[in-house]
């Protein structure tokens, strides 16, 4: 009982800090023997009616992706294309699987890559990390998401949800609330989730340069 603590924590701390090729090992051995399996159905999921707002038709970065659920519970008329990027191929093997038989290959790609060293080639209208901010360094998360709002269209929006049990996303949220302009908080009932909608810096400059973004989320918004 103790060693398989002690072996969990371990491995959760190698999958903040190891290195790329450690982490994508772990997480492929998650993935290969169905570790995740729980995530594989999240219809109904309170994020995604804000995802579907925000992304209004344009085009969606999914940080952390997972084996394909936002990929393929999403409603498949609210975006334009879907860019998936996950650190373990099993997960991505699996999503690609997924979206192919859901037919939404033709508006969906995937990519193996750690969010730490993974450049977009294009601006997105929604970055999303969904359950995988907490896989990033805490000291480096400031620093990640401005590098990412550099990839935000300048009305697009980072969406975050985090779990918050034991308080362990607290820190990300005071780092969010304190560096990005949040304009939707969303805690919701019986779940120990919040989901935060904010702006990336590229927003600010074009607002500091008198450029007005042309679509708007109307500040504090909540989706039901
Ligand atoms: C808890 S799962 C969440 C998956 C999905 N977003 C969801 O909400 O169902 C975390 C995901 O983040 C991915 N991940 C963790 N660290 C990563 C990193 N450094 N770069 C890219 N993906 C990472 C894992 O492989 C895993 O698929």
């Amino acid at each position: 009982m103790l060693r398989q603590k002690i072996s969990d924590k371990m491995r959760g701390i190698l999958q903040i800090y190891g290195t790329s090729k450690i982490k994508q090992r772990l997480w492929d051995d998650d993935f290969t023997h169905g570790r995740w399996e729980r995530i594989d159905k999240t219809p109904g999921d309170c994020i995604y009616p804000r995802i579907e707002k925000a992304a209004n038709g344009g085009s969606i970065l999914d940080l952390g992706c997972g084996s394909g659920n936002t990929a393929n519970e999403l409603a498949v008329d609210v975006y334009r294309d879907y860019t998936g990027v996950d650190i373990s191929s099993a997960a991505i093997a699996k999503a690609q699987k997924r979206t192919e038989a859901n037919c939404r290959a033709h508006k969906t790609s995937f990519l193996q890559s750690d969010i730490d060293n993974y450049v977009p080639d294009r601006q997105f209208d929604v970055i999303l990390f969904r359950e995988s901010i907490y896989y990033i360094r805490r000291a480096k998360i400031q620093a990640i998401l401005e590098r990412y709002s550099e990839w935000l269209t300048p009305e697009g929006v980072f969406i975050v949800k985090i779990w918050h049990g034991r308080k362990k996303g607290k820190g990300i949220v005071d780092i969010i609330k304190n560096r990005f302009e949040v304009i939707e908080e969303y805690w919701p009932e019986q779940t120990e989730s919040v989901l935060l909608v904010f702006r990336g810096n590229a927003h600010r400059a074009a607002v500091a340069l008198g450029v007005s973004p042309q679509v708007q989320i109307e500040s504090g918004a909540s989706v039901q």
